[in-house]
């Protein structure tokens, strides 16, 4: 298993697999891998040739008093799992290779109305930090797909616009979401539970599930289910941020001709910020 930390290393591995016929695939991450992480990497591997798995804790997503310092590095446990998932090279630069003239400076992509509202109204600057690293991954990679979940269902609508507009050669993938057994979205953030607050999590998911039946069953004052939904997050202990009905394609609010639903939230249980969401039709 190779694992590189400069783009001048990862460019010439990738001349050489290119050169070979191969078609490249890439999965970007921030480590700490889970079984979420190794379904992305699956598909990569059905869909193309080489896989490139990015490990990179982007500082320029994170916003002042987030987690960036205590985010869970475990390099060489995730090496191992990435391995045993059958990809080929892992790319885990350091900042200074990402940033080598800092931060300040650097050039930003921002991609609006799609990054507005929702994780966007929480975390200001999240989304452009995400659309810069994740650009500049394409562009060091030159991947022909790269693969991302629908657990980050607004992150990948930014990306997917950020390609469209910026007319990148790449397939953009939006993989389901990996779930434990009791219906809690996998997440590297999900270690700072306590045992019993990781007792608690699942309500989030079964809200969610609630909503999305409501809606299905013929319930049409949303704002009502979403006030019941926030409600039944209270009582559990989680502190919503946001709860929300959307287009599925658009991520716009919904109206009476809206098919594909997906309602989005995110919550607090203690300092943890859990976010999860749920893909539903009306046919
Ligand atoms: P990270 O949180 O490490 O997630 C990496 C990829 O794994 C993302 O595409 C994310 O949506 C996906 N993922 C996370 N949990 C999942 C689950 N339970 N099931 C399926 N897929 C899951 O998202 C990021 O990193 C970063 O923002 C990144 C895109 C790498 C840019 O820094």
């Amino acid at each position: 298993m190779n694992t590189l930390h400069t783009i001048a290393q990862l460019r010439a591995a990738l001349a050489r697999a290119r050169q070979d016929g191969k078609r490249i695939g890439l999965v970007p991450t921030m480590g700490n891998l889970h079984a979420g992480h190794v379904t992305l990497v699956d598909k990569a591997r059905q869909r193309t040739d080489f896989v490139v798995v990015s490990i990179f804790v982007n500082p320029l997503q994170f916003g002042a008093g987030e987690d960036l310092e205590s985010y869970p590095r475990t390099l060489e446990e995730d090496q191992r799992k990435v391995l045993d998932a059958g990809a080929n090279l892992v790319f885990a630069p350091n900042v200074k290779e990402i940033y080598p003239d800092g931060m300040d400076g650097h050039t930003r992509i921002s991609v609006p109305v799609v990054s507005e509202g929702l994780c966007g109204a929480s975390r200001p600057g999240h989304f452009e930090g995400v659309a810069t690293v994740v650009c500049k991954l394409l562009n060091i990679v030159q991947p022909d797909l790269a693969v991302f979940g629908q657990k980050d269902y607004q992150q990948l609508a930014v990306i997917r616009k950020m390609a469209h507009d910026l007319c990148l050669p790449v397939h953009v993938m939006g993989e389901p979401t990996v779930r434990a057994e009791d219906g809690l979205a996998l997440s590297s953030r999900n270690g700072y539970l306590s045992t019993e607050q990781r007792r608690t999590a699942p309500v989030l998911f079964e809200t969610l599930q609630q909503v999305a039946k409501s809606v299905k069953d013929g319930e049409r004052d949303y704002p009502v289910l979403i006030e019941a939904a926030r409600q039944r997050l209270a009582d559990s202990g989680l502190r919503a941020d946001y709860l929300d009905l959307r287009d599925a394609l658009t991520l716009n609010p919904v109206d009476a001709d809206t098919r594909d639903m997906v309602i989005l939230a995110a919550a607090y249980l203690g300092n943890t910020r859990l976010i999860d969401n749920l893909l539903f039709d009306l046919r």
